[in-house]
């Protein structure tokens, strides 16, 4: 079994284990969210030891370069030796520009990166790490790239107890410093302006990425169709009405529906149901994991190619079963 060190931490990864359950298993907490490789939010440095080469898929060629890993993603071959990212390897600083409220439950939030031009596609996301309580949280893009004055937009969801949406929602301030890693993920507008149609499925505040990419495809002289659902809990969690309405007034290709469910498959079911076949249709996916499972399947049975597929689950952090309590992990923070 290889033999792990990290920082005062020694211990081994067993076989099939992979790094970050390794760490979960011997009470040690470092970032982690998807714990699937899609997050980066587990991103750790390789000091000594061979890096296999899954662990490093999606990381930017600087991470790669500077032996960065995602342990989620690594199975160890041999011995390795490991430390915590320096926090600038990982985050750039940026600064809000401005906050509007959307909804009573829905914030959108803008910053923009303090020194560097940011190139990043619709649909991508961003993590975020405040100085609250420095964990680390994923966000779609809901704006479009606009060149280097590009600024990032976000739809922030409160959520009882939430520190970061708490944070949003009562105390952010123009101007308050955050700290971000971008632009993260392939969940991204194709641009493919030769499939037969766009059908884009949204739960609560995954609608910002959907919208965006809505609006991308329909500016980008996109004529074929383009169907938006947004799935919400209760009507009074719809938003972005009059935004959805112009769009729909302004280009005939474009539709949309307000979808209220207590139950993914019968939601599923109910919109693809209105589709015998949906063969070189592209699919976009955002939000709620169980109703973005339940589509993908649909979609495929509906003739969906798997590379038209295009998913953004909101996965949220859990505290992994190792972990009895807070003052039971040996609690780890960037450096
Ligand atoms: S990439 Fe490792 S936890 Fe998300």
């Amino acid at each position: 079994m290889p033999k792990i060190i990290f920082g005062t931490h020694h211990f081994h990864c067993k076989d099939n284990e992979n790094l970050l359950d390794a760490f979960f298993r011997n009470k040690i907490d470092i970032p982690f969210s998807c714990r699937n490789g899609t997050c980066h939010a587990c991103v750790t440095k390789v000091v000594s030891g061979s890096i296999c080469e899954p662990s490093q898929s999606g990381l930017s060629k600087q991470l790669k370069e500077s032996n960065h890993i995602l342990p989620c993603r690594c199975y160890p071959e041999g011995d390795m030796v490991l430390s915590l990212p320096l926090i600038e390897d990982i985050f750039s600083q940026a600064r809000v520009t401005s906050i509007e409220e959307l909804s009573e439950t829905i914030f959108s939030v803008s910053f923009k990166p303090d020194a560097e031009t940011l190139e990043f596609k619709t649909g991508q996301f961003v993590n975020i790490r405040t100085k609250l309580d420095n964990k680390v949280r994923s966000y779609s893009i809901t704006n479009h790239f606009q060149g280097s004055e590009s600024i990032i937009s976000i739809h922030v969801k409160r959520i009882d107890n939430g520190v970061f949406s708490q944070w949003v929602f009562e105390n952010a301030e123009i101007g308050d410093e955050l700290q971000v890693q971008y632009p993260l993920g392939a969940s991204y507008d194709s641009n493919d302006n030769s499939v037969a149609g766009k059908l884009l499925i949204a739960s609560g505040s995954g609608l910002g990425a959907a919208f965006a990419i809505a609006e991308a495809s329909l500016m980008g002289e996109y004529h074929k169709e383009v169907q938006l659902v947004h799935v919400v809990k209760s009507e009074e969690d719809s938003y972005y009405l009059e935004e959805l309405k112009n769009l729909s007034n302004q280009y005939p290709n474009f539709q949309f529906e307000i979808l209220t469910d207590n139950d993914s498959s019968e939601c599923v079911d109910s919109i693809f149901g209105k589709f015998e076949l949906l063969e070189n249709w592209e699919v976009y996916l955002y939000g709620n994991p169980k109703l973005v499972k339940a589509s993908i399947q649909t979609a495929r049975n509906k003739g969906v190619l798997e590379e038209k597929i295009i998913s953004d689950a909101f996965e949220y952090a859990q505290t992994p079963e190792y972990f009895q309590s807070e003052e039971d992990s040996n609690k780890m923070e960037f450096v």
